[in-house]
């Protein structure tokens, strides 16, 4: 454990963390997409692919431990980074200095960061904290996005959500040392690109949904 300890004790380190723990993330916003992506096929397709995860059984569970494990260390880390930055001011967290330039996303990283966490929150409580008994998940969404103010919340979260992972994304390839000058603009275009695909695929979802059911 002192390794860990250690680890987050350095600047670096904690940098080195939000990129791992990001990059968990953002393999499972890429797998929670593909999954989602089946709601827009109707209902059998996406109960259907709810009860194959589900049969996962413990799998699922592991999976869902690790991915809080990573929530509690990103947040806190993240939280960590943002306060020393602001005592420290006017020296900045210098990874938002790098070759990308000071951005939208890079300037909001902390902000954006709590909202997609209260976003999270939320919709736990919409989609999985829920008496699943009488129901399917495909009931559960399609109520949720029955409602104009949980439409409303979800664009606009996944807008914020979109422009944390540009950045978030960017930052990770900076922070490992996947840079080059030469592969900038593949690297930045990429991130921007997959930050699309998530906006836009996951944003889509509750429009969909509310002209469709
Ligand atoms: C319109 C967009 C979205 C829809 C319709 C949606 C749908 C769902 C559903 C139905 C579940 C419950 C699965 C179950 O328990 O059977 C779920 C779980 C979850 N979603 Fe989403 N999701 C969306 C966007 C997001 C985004 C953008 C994030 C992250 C920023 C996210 C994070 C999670 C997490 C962490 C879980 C819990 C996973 C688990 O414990 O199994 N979701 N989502």
């Amino acid at each position: 454990m002192n390794w860990f300890t250690d680890t987050l004790s350095t600047s670096i380190g904690k940098k080195l963390m939000m990129a791992l723990t990001g990059l968990g993330f953002i393999g499972f916003l890429a797998a929670h997409l593909a999954g989602n992506l089946t709601l827009y096929m109707g209902q059998e397709a996406f109960n259907s692919y709810a009860e194959h995860l589900h049969s996962t059984g413990p799998l699922l569970k592991v999976a869902e431990f690790g991915l809080l494990l990573l929530a509690i260390i990103h947040v806190a880390t993240g939280l960590t980074l943002f306060y020393q930055n602001w005592r420290s001011r006017p020296v900045r967290y210098s990874v938002n200095k790098s070759a990308g330039g000071r951005t939208i996303g890079s300037s909001t990283m902390p902000y954006t960061g709590i909202l997609v966490l209260l976003f999270v929150i939320l919709h736990l409580a919409n989609f999985h904290f829920v008496d699943k008994s009488g129901t399917t998940i495909w009931h559960i969404v399609t109520d949720t996005f029955n409602s104009g103010g949980y439409i409303f919340i979800y664009i606009v979260a996944m807008i914020v959500v979109a422009i944390h992972v540009s950045h978030g994304l960017w930052s990770a390839f900076q922070t490992l040392g996947v840079s080059h000058v030469k592969y900038t603009p593949l690297i930045w275009g990429f991130s921007v690109a997959f930050a699309v695909i998530v906006g836009v695929g996951f944003g889509l979802i509750p429009i969909f949904i509310s002209i469709s059911v």
